[in-house]
């Protein structure tokens, strides 16, 4: 008899935002009449910018004569593509990295579910607490993370970096030495950052200890502020030890489009292999490149005219991140991010849990936010707020909160 593997058996109950769907879904049968305003998952909900959808027609095009038929992309990604994240995304930024650093993928959900694939079985991993769930759950998959406490919500072989309100929501470095360090700025579930000194100490610490960082920066585009920095290879001996993943999805709405990349200097080692040919490896066997409709929609991102639009769109999201924050801020709650992040992470009334709040705001107000334990432990006690929603919604999930 063929065997399973069982590692996907001790994944805890199904994954947060699908418990957060079939809550919603048995509310809004319950009660039809109810106009349920979602402040819950991070999906977009502006249409594609114009420049992008002229890219995708233009492409479609090319795709219909033999003279501009294109088949399987390049492994890596166009080099029109790479070109132009290497130029916009990095040295723009001062950062030493190159195009053939760049692998195009389908999206940084994947691609930071699938970059474990290239580490040892032994090694163990550090994540912030609260986490984007996917770097936990594909290291549970992988047969990395130990034994899971249902009570404490932990798993044995993992060490958890609480993010607190005391430490800002940016981690201390761990007591224990971890081998992969995920780290996400900014922050999904929290909105924090992290400013450029302390990403230089984390930086620091995986040199001198010999860990790699992986490193989600998939709400770059949303930093207001200075000294917050874009990309983790503006760090000093970034090269040596870290890999950055990016998405279009926040950036510019292609979160049904799909589209990232991720960045593997080749300066990465572990010993004398090569993590850029580990992952070129990996790529090349078990991935058939993002379709070049798709490349040339992304390559239009980086046109003047992208990123005029884009960066419309980007503020279009933060009005509704700054009016959550001061209209909750009005009603008395505890708040933080919304500033370099369009999330805006607050803390339960009353000493409520996670759950219970959320079910509270489901049936008073027929508004749904995210609750915090689902990202960890340390997000007990605390509820997101996505400010990916339309403004209408926005003001009317706040009108509707200000009538609890
Ligand atoms: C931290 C983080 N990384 C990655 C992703 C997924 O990005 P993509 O749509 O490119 O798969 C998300 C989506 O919500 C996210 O919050």
């Amino acid at each position: 008899m063929y065997k399973i593997n069982d590692n996907y058996l001790k994944l805890p109950g199904s994954y947060l935002f699908s418990t957060i769907g079939r809550k919603v879904s048995k509310f809004t049968e319950a009660n039809p009449d109810k106009k349920v305003i979602r402040m819950g998952i991070g999906d977009v909900t502006q249409p594609l910018a114009p420049v992008i959808i002229d890219a995708l027609h233009s492409a479609v095009d090319e795709m219909a004569h033999q003279e501009t038929f294109k088949g399987y992309a390049p492994d890596l990604g166009y080099e029109f593509l790479r070109s132009a994240i290497a130029e916009n995304d990095f040295k723009a930024r001062g950062c030493d990295i190159s195009a053939d650093e760049i692998f195009v993928s389908d999206g940084a959900k994947c691609d930071s579910g699938n970059i474990q694939e290239i580490f040892a079985a032994d090694n163990k991993i550090a994540v912030t607490d609260p986490v984007y769930p996917v770097y936990v759950d594909s290291n549970v998959m992988a047969g990395r993370t130990g034994t899971y406490d249902a009570a404490a919500g932990t798993w044995s072989d993992v060490i958890y970096m609480p993010c607190t309100a005391e430490n800002g929501f940016s981690p201390e470095l761990p007591s224990e030495r971890p081998d992969i360090i995920y780290l996400c700025f900014p922050n999904n579930p929290t909105g924090a950052t992290i400013t450029k000194e302390r990403l230089q100490n984390w930086v620091d610490y995986a040199r001198r200890e010999g860990c790699i960082i992986l490193y989600d920066a998939a709400y770059e585009a949303y930093i207001s502020e200075e000294d917050v920095p874009h990309s983790i290879y503006e760090c000093e001996g970034a090269r040596e030890c870290a890999l950055e993943l990016r998405s279009f999805s926040k950036n510019a709405g292609f979160t049904g489009v799909r589209l990232g990349y991720t960045v593997v200097p080749k300066d990465v080692k572990c010993g004398e292999t090569s993590l850029h040919a580990l992952w070129a490896r990996r790529h090349g066997t078990k991935y058939n490149g993002a379709p070049y409709i798709i490349q040339k929609a992304g390559e239009a991102v980086y046109t003047a005219e992208g990123k005029k639009q884009l960066g419309e769109q980007v503020a279009y999201y933060m009005r509704n991140a700054h009016t959550i924050h001061a209209a909750l801020t009005d009603l008395g709650y505890t708040v933080s991010g919304g500033i370099n992040a369009p999330y805006v992470w607050m803390k339960t009334p009353d000493g409520m849990s996670s759950w219970d709040f959320f079910d509270f705001l489901l049936e008073k107000a027929n508004v749904v936010g995210t609750p915090g334990s689902g990202f960890g432990p340390s997000g007990e006690g605390y509820f997101r707020m996505s400010a990916f929603g339309t403004y209408e919604n926005t003001l009317e999930a706040l009108e509707r909160m200000k009538a609890l």
